[in-house]
């Protein structure tokens, strides 16, 4: 019988006396790919970091290839073949994507020029699929093309076992599909893969076996093939729930009632001519593939893009927006795609971080309330589900997606009337992602609008009053007065 890739037993982990994982069994067969879910805070990074040497375990025991193993560091492990793609990238932008690729063998790669190392990461991404120069700069990448640098990373140093921590959080459907060829193929050559994801659908089309942790343990070890979604989500929330969610809304009189926000033929270096309305009470959608415009609509409204023709109105009057502070003061607010680099100080609290975007609503004369502060956030992440240990805790020790839910709470608790959101749910277990779509929806019941972008098409179908399609910068179709199904939204946006 073949050895098992990983077997860890009893596993034990707290941080500060609270305990995340109080006996998790997780046994990962050589050549399989493992889902590991749970909801967010649950441990699964903590799982994977106790596996590669990150983090030390407080009990337990972990077999490798059936030995005893305990790695002080990342290092130790990855010279016996663990290889991982953390939550939030590590790549250094400066760089270029060879560079990049070999950066962890630094002994080996400076015994190599520097046409070497391009000549050799060339294969290793033709492997991938991936369309991408080496001598490029990993700046100049979007999000989904660096996720490919870590795993071609990763390859680069030979590893047996991958671990990858939500992988396609910020990739398109293409990059997707991309990605899973990579795991067959990977999984062909004996390589053994643990995959963390929220995305129970791709746990049943790519994984061999799933694991479930909750409240500090593992409550469900099973083949994919002996389970079903339903089954998953049940063990990951303790309880039966129905995901099927309905969003129905009052249609607005939309015909008579002045738009919240309007552009009329707004063209940026990105856009072209784009012209659309959010109307109170509406949550417009945006759809599109990655790359569409989607996200350089929202930042030319968020003065982040110079608008070279065309007007934005708000409740109809023209504005001229430059600055994220002029957007504010003129009501409207955003959360961006990369919240970790751009809507979060890590080192800082989650109350400092809810506070600061409300600086004005609890101060009086640059005196801050600190009482009504407080409640304020307490208020905010007991809505959102936020897995903290109180609102002193800095945001950094806080789990991805508990990140994520900060983060959102810092918008909504600011007094804009119009919310550009993001991709607001990736990384978000299924739970916290209809805590954030019922605030969003009592948000705009209260006469606001919000600009919804989302890459799950499902979501943008169920969720939105009006969905524009987007393509290379454009406006291409429009939908309103129906809530749409993801086939078909899929097919409209190709
Ligand atoms: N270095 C740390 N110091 C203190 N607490 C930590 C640290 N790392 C993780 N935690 C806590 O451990 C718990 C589990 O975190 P972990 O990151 O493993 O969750 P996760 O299952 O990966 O969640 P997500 O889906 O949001 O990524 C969280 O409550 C988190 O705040
Ligand atoms: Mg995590």
């Amino acid at each position: 019988m073949e050895v098992n890739a990983i077997e860890a037993r009893r596993l034990k982990k707290g941080f500060d006396g609270n305990p995340v994982l109080k006996e998790v069994n997780f046994t990962l067969k050589t050549g399989e790919v493992h889902a590991l879910v749970g909801q967010n805070g649950a441990g699964k990074s903590t799982l994977v970091k106790l596996i590669n040497g990150f983090h030390q375990r407080d009990g337990g025991e972990i077999r490798l290839f059936g030995e005893e193993s305990h790695f002080a560091t990342p290092k130790e492990a990855q010279a016996k073949g663990i290889a991982m793609v953390y939550q939030d990238l590590s790549l250094i932008p400066s760089l270029s994507v060879a560079d990049n690729i070999f950066l962890t063998q630094s002994q080996r790669s400076a015994l190599i020029s520097n046409r070497d190392r391009v000549r050799q990461a060339e294969p290793i991404l033709a492997t991938l699929g991936v369309d991408i120069d080496p001598r490029q700069k990993v700046e100049n990448l979007s999000v989904g093309e660096q996720q490919f640098i870590e795993i071609a990373k990763a390859m680069a140093m030979d590893a047996r076992i991958l671990v990858l921590d939500e992988p396609t959080a910020s990739l398109s459907n293409n990059e997707i599909n991309a990605l899973f060829t990579v795991i067959r193929n990977l999984k062909s050559r004996g390589i053994s893969i643990i995959y963390i994801t929220h995305y129970m659908s791709d746990i049943m089309r790519i994984c061999d076996a799933v694991t479930v942790l909750r409240d500090g343990y593992s409550v469900l070890e099973t083949q994919t093939a002996d389970t079903s979604v339903d089954a998953l989500v049940e063990a990951m929330l303790g309880s039966k729930t129905d995901t099927d969610f309905v969003w129905e809304r009052p249609a607005t009189s939309a015909s008579e009632a002045v738009p919240l926000l309007e552009l009329r033929n707004v063209t940026t270096c990105d856009l072209d001519a784009v012209s659309l309305k959010v109307m109170p009470g509406q949550v417009v959608g945006l759809a599109g593939l990655l790359g569409s415009g989607r996200t350089e609509i929202l930042e030319a409204i968020y003065g982040l893009t110079p608008i070279q023709s065309g007007e934005v109105r708000v409740n109809g009057q023209v504005v001229n927006i430059h600055s994220p502070r002029q957007a504010i003061e003129n009501g409207i607010n955003m959360v961006p795609e990369e919240r970790r680099s751009q809507g979060l100080v890590l080192d800082f609290s989650v109350e400092d971080n809810v506070l600061m975007a409300s600086f004005d609503r609890i101060s009086r004369s640059m005196v801050l309330d600190k009482a009504k502060g407080q409640s304020m956030v307490e208020d905010t992440i007991k809505k959102l589900g936020v897995k903290t240990t109180g609102v002193t805790q800095p945001v950094r020790f806080l789990s991805g997606g508990n990140q994520q839910k900060v983060v959102i709470g810092k918008c909504l608790s600011t007094d804009a009337k119009v919310l550009l959101l993001d991709d607001p749910t990736f990384g978000i277990d299924i739970n916290a992602k209809y805590e954030i779509m019922k605030i969003v929806n009592q948000y705009v019941a209260q006469g606001n609008g919000v600009i919804f972008v989302s890459s799950e098409y499902a979501e943008v179908g169920s969720f939105c009053d009006v969905i524009y399609v987007v393509n290379k910068g454009r406006i291409v179709r429009h939908f309103s007065g129906q809530r749409m199904t993801e086939e078909a939204l899929l097919a409209a946006v190709q």
